[in-house]
């Protein structure tokens, strides 16, 4: 059987359009940003939380690649010059220094469309309400209440001083909202978890989203380019309020550790103490890139 990392790589490579389809050059864009890289850490919550509920993995293989195209997408998107303008993403030139900034927005559109057409396959469920919900839940956790209000406001919010909740409310919006959806995704494509449990691993998927964001903050300010695959120090560049400008390094560090325990906490009453799903709390706190 294949592991979950493989699994992920071959459900992104399969949804994906060949890159000799026309448009070719959009196609090699979106597989020039969405393959070969990245941690893949919403996929892997998914089937952490997929794996609880006692999923079936071709089910789960479907949310995960959904996830992580909205992920890929905003990433292309967030490095645009008109948002954050970065050169390196993955350890690769950005996807509008490689092809040009059009293509970067049409790759986003297009990601963010298939993510919506793989939520939609038959193979993802047998309960037409529930795979309805599902779409709903992605929809949310996307757009202006989610993940891209969340960009808005970061972009708002640059040069000035946030005080901890505004920044809160930033993070949990911007990066928070698809990793909730990340693990309700998952835990939606099966069975074995009831309304109590999976309000655990709602607040479990919550204080992990949020500790997600503050180690990022950090790592932009604590590590180095090599390192991160990403250009090092940007927040600071452009003025960008952090958890690092608001706390300092050290305070926001220990901010992480104590939202991943307060993650483990939620996992308690869960079938294995939520099994993998603790691993990746750890990996999201302690990880070095
Ligand atoms: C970076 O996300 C952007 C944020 C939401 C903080 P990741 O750190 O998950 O990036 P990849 O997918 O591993 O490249
Ligand atoms: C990005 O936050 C969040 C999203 C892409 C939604 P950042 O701007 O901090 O991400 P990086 O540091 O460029 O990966
Ligand atoms: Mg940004
Ligand atoms: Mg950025
Ligand atoms: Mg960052």
């Amino acid at each position: 059987m294949l592991g979950r990392q493989d699994r992920i790589e071959k459900a992104l490579h399969a949804a994906l359009p060949a890159p000799e389809i026309a448009p070719a050059r959009l196609h090699s864009a979106m597989r020039y940003a969405v393959l070969g890289g990245g941690k893949r850490v919403r996929p892997l919550l998914a089937y952490g939380a997929g794996e609880l509920a006692r999923a079936q993995s071709e089910r789960i293989d479907c949310v995960a690649a959904a996830v992580e195209m909205i992920h890929v997408y905003s990433l292309v998107h967030d490095d645009l010059p008109a948002m954050d303008d970065d050169i390196l993403r993955r350890g690769k030139p950005t996807v509008h220094v490689e092809f040009d900034e059009a293509t970067a927005l049409l790759v986003g559109d297009s990601l963010q469309s298939l993510a919506f057409q793989m939520l939609s396959e038959k193979r993802l469920a047998d309960d037409a309400r529930r795979q309805v919900e599902m779409v709903e839940l992605l929809a949310r956790a996307s757009g202006s209440r989610g993940m891209a209000g969340g960009q808005a406001i970061d972009l708002e919010s640059t040069a000035k001083t946030l005080a901890v909740p505004e920044l809160e409310f930033m993070h949990i919006h911007k990066t928070g909202a698809l990793i909730r959806a990340s693990v309700a995704l998952g835990a939606r494509c099966g069975n074995a978890l009831s309304d109590a449990q999976l309000s655990q691993l709602d607040h479990f998927s919550k204080f992990i989203g949020l500790a997600f964001q503050v180690v990022d903050d950090v790592l932009d300010a604590d590590s180095s380019t090599a390192t991160l695959g990403k250009t090092a120090g940007k927040d600071a560049r452009n003025n960008k309020p952090t958890y690092v400008s608001a706390l300092g390094i050290e305070r926001a560090r220990g901010l992480a550790v104590e939202l991943r325990d307060d993650a483990l906490r939620a996992l308690d009453s869960l079938p294995e103490h939520g099994g993998r799903l603790r691993q990746l709390a750890d990996f999201i706190v302690l990880r070095k890139f």
